[in-house]
C-alpha cells in the first residue's frame, strides 16, 4: 500500500483529544461516564439538512433528522459553529458568540434542538472557536479602532519592524503572512488562520473572562459539552521570535512556533475550573502539536518540504505504520493517561476510504472495514456526517467548484510554485476539505433530498446510489453495518472499556487486536487489502464469530477488506 502520506495520517491522529478534563493526562481506570459510553457524530451544519430551501443546512433540518441519528446509535452531536459569522471560514470566524446565525435559525430553534435531541438521549456539543474571532466581531472592531479603547489589548498587536514590514516571519496556516497591517493603529495584528480571523490575546484576563462567560452561557442552555477549536494555538511564545524558514520565501509556519507553548495548560486548567464543576459536560480539543516529544511517530519523518508543498506530494506509508500510531495512542495515551476521542474523519480531512485504503477498494466493503476500526477502539468514537454511508472524495474538474478558502489558497500556491493545473488539481482531489463538506445524501431525489433550493456546495455525483434512504433498506449497507457495530458496542463493555492488545503488528495487510474486560475478550480482524489474506487462527481459541462484513468468516482467512469480530467469554 503506497500513495498515502504519513504526514496526513499524523495530522489525523496527532490531534490528541481530551475529554472530561483539560489536557491529556487524566487517568480514568473505569470509564463509566456518559460520554465515555456513547458515540459522537459531527454535523457540518451547513451541509446536513436544509429546511427552508435557501441551500444552506439549518437547525430545523437537524431536528427533522434526529430519529435517523438516534437509530444510528449516536448520543452526542458536535455541531460545527452556527453562531453569527461572515463565513470567511464557514463559521470558524465568529462575530457574535451569543447569537445563532440567521442562515441556521434562531435561538429558539437551538433550544428546541437541545430539548428534542435530549428526549432521544442525545446531547448537543457546541464548537467553541476561542483562538480567534471574526474581524467583524465588535470586540475586534473596537480593538482595531485605536490604541486607547477598552479592548485595545484584546488581540495581538505589534509594531512594524523599522522597515515597516511585519513583526516576524510567521506564515499563517492558510498561507501568506500571519500578520496584517491596520492603518488606524499603525500596527500589525496576528492571525493564525485568515486575516479575517484575528487571534485573541489570552494573556489578557478580561479576554479569558469573556470566553468563560460564553461557555457558561451555553452550559446554561443545556449543552452536553464543547469542542475546543484550534486550542493548542492560544498561547504564543514570549518575544514572538522569527522561526526557522521552512519555505522558499523565508517564512516559518506559525503552527510550528505557537502550538502547545509552555504555560498553555495553566489557561486550560483555569478555564476548566471556571466552567466544569457542578456539570457533567465534557470538552474535546483539537490539539495539534501536543507532546510531540512523546509522539514523534504521529508526526512522521522527512519534514524537509514546506507544508504547502507536502500538500501536493504523495508519500508512501504502510499499514504497520498506521497500526503503530493507533496502538501507541491506545496503549500509551489511553490506557495509562485517560480517555480520548477516536476518529478517522472530520470536516478538515478528506474521506477516509480514499485516504486509508487502496485505490481499487470497493467503497462499501472499505467503509465497513474502517467503521470496524473506528467503533472497536478504546475511546469515544466520532463519526463524521456521511462517513456512516461510506462517502468518498469528490474530484471536480475545476478549482472554481471548490468553496474552501484553504483549498483554494493551497491550489494557488502550488501553481505559483510551478506545478501544472492538473498536478495541483490532483492535490485538491486528494486533500480538499470540501470532500467532507458536500451536502448529506438523504435520498435519490434532486439534490439528494438535502435542499429544495440550490445547495451552497455541489452534491456529490454518486447520490443516486449512495444515500441514507437506500442504505436503510439494504441489510448489507455501510449504514446498517454501523448500526450493528453500535449495538455490539452497547452490549459488550469490552469494546468500550476493555484493554487493547495488538495482534500481528508486522502484518502488512491485517489490522488485528483484542479488547478485553470482565472476562470477555473480543478479537477484531480487519483486512486493509483487496486480496484474500490468511493469519494464524490460534488467536481465536474459544471464540465465536459475532459479525463479519463478508457474511461468513473462515478462521484463519479474511476476504478482501473483510472485517470480522469474534468473542470469547
Ligand atoms: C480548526 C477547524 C477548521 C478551521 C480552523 C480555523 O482547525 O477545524 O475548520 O478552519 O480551525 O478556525
Amino acid at each position: 500500500m503506497k500513495h498515502r502520506k504519513l504526514k496526513w495520517i499524523g495530522l489525523l491522529i496527532a490531534v490528541c483529544l481530551f475529554m472530561g478534563s483539560v489536557g491529556c493526562g487524566y487517568a480514568s481506570a473505569a470509564p463509566d461516564l456518559w460520554w465515555q459510553k456513547t458515540i459522537a457524530y459531527e454535523i457540518y451544519v451547513k451541509s446536513f439538512k436544509d429546511s427552508d430551501g435557501d441551500g444552506i443546512g439549518d437547525l430545523r433540518g437537524i431536528i427533522s433528522e434526529l430519529d435517523y441519528l438516534r437509530d444510528l446509535g449516536v448520543g452526542v452531536l458536535w455541531l460545527t459553529p452556527c453562531y453569527v459569522s461572515p463565513q470567511a471560514d464557514n463559521g470558524y470566524d465568529i462575530a457574535d458568540y451569543y447569537r445563532i446565525d440567521p442562515a441556521y435559525g434562531t435561538m429558539a430553534d437551538m433550544e428546541n434542538l437541545i430539548s428534542e435531541a435530549g428526549s432521544r438521549g442525545i446531547r448537543i456539543v457546541m464548537d467553541l472557536v476561542f483562538n480567534h474571532t471574526s474581524n467583524q466581531n465588535p470586540w475586534f472592531l473596537e480593538s482595531s479602532a485605536g490604541r486607547d479603547t477598552d479592548k485595545s489589548d484584546w488581540y495581538i498587536w505589534m509594531d512594524p519592524r523599522e522597515d515597516g514590514s511585519a513583526p516576524n516571519n510567521w506564515r499563517s496556516i492558510f498561507g501568506g503572512s500571519a500578520w496584517t497591517y491596520n492603518e488606524a493603529r499603525g500596527q500589525y495584528y496576528l492571525h493564525t488562520f485568515l486575516p479575517e480571523q484575528p487571534d485573541l490575546n489570552w494573556e489578557n484576563p478580561a479576554v479569558r473572562q469573556a470566553l468563560t462567560d460564553v461557555a457558561r452561557f451555553w452550559i446554561g442552555k443545556g449543552v452536553g459539552g464543547f469542542r475546543m477549536d484550534a486550542i493548542t494555538y492560544i498561547k504564543k511564545p514570549s518575544g514572538f521570535p522569527d522561526g526557522e524558514p521552512d519555505a522558499g520565501d523565508g517564512t516559518a509556519g506559525i503552527h510550528k512556533m505557537t502550538a502547545n507553548t509552555d504555560g498553555i495548560l495553566d489557561y486550560l486548567h483555569a478555564f476548566k475550573a471556571a466552567v466544569q464543576p457542578g456539570t457533567d459536560i465534557f470538552m474535546v480539543g483539537e490539539t495539534n502539536g501536543v507532546s510531540p516529544e512523546d509522539l514523534p511517530v504521529w508526526i512522521g519523518e522527512n519534514d524537509d518540504l514546506p507544508d504547502e508543498m507536502k500538500w501536493c506530494e504523495r508519500r508512501a506509508w504502510s499499514l504497520p505504520e498506521l497500526k503503530e500510531i493507533f496502538s501507541a495512542s491506545q496503549q500509551k495515551a489511553l490506557l495509562t493517561n485517560g480517555w480520548a476521542a477516536v476518529f478517522l474523519e472530520n470536516h478538515d480531512q478528506p474521506r477516509s476510504i480514499n485516504h486509508f485504503l487502496p485505490e481499487n477498494a470497493d467503497r462499501a466493503a472499505g467503509g465497513k472495514a474502517l467503521a470496524t476500526l473506528l467503533l472497536t477502539m478504546r475511546g469515544t468514537p466520532f463519526i463524521m456526517e456521511g462517513e456512516e454511508l461510506g462517502f468518498v472524495n469528490v474530484a471536480w474538474d475545476s478549482i472554481g467548484r471548490y468553496n474552501d478558502v484553504s483549498t483554494r489558497n493551497h491550489y494557488d500556491f502550488a501553481i505559483r510554485e510551478g506545478y501544472t493545473a492538473e498536478e495541483a488539481l490532483a492535490g485538491v482531489h486528494r486533500f480538499a476539505r470540501d470532500s467532507s463538506r458536500t451536502p448529506m445524501q438523504w435520498d435519490d431525489t434532486a439534490n439528494a433530498g438535502f435542499t429544495a433550493g440550490t445547495p451552497w456546495l455541489p452534491v456529490s455525483d454518486d447520490y443516486a446510489w449512495v444515500n441514507a434512504a437506500s442504505e436503510k433498506n439494504d441489510p448489507d449497507s455501510v449504514l446498517n453495518w454501523y448500526i450493528s457495530l453500535a449495538g455490539l458496542r452497547r452490549e459488550h463493555p469490552a469494546l468500550t472499556a476493555g484493554d487493547y492488545t495488538e495482534l500481528f503488528p508486522e502484518d502488512e495487510n491485517i489490522f488485528a487486536y483484542t479488547r478485553e474486560a470482565d472476562g470477555e475478550k473480543a478479537v477484531i480482524l480487519i483486512n486493509f487489502s483487496t486480496e484474500t489474506v490468511s493469519y494464524d487462527p490460534a488467536c481465536l481459541e474459544g471464540a465465536e464469530l459475532m459479525l463479519s462484513s463478508a457474511g461468513e468468516s473462515r478462521p484463519g482467512t479474511l476476504q478482501p477488506l473483510e472485517a470480522a469480530i469474534y468473542l470469547a467469554r
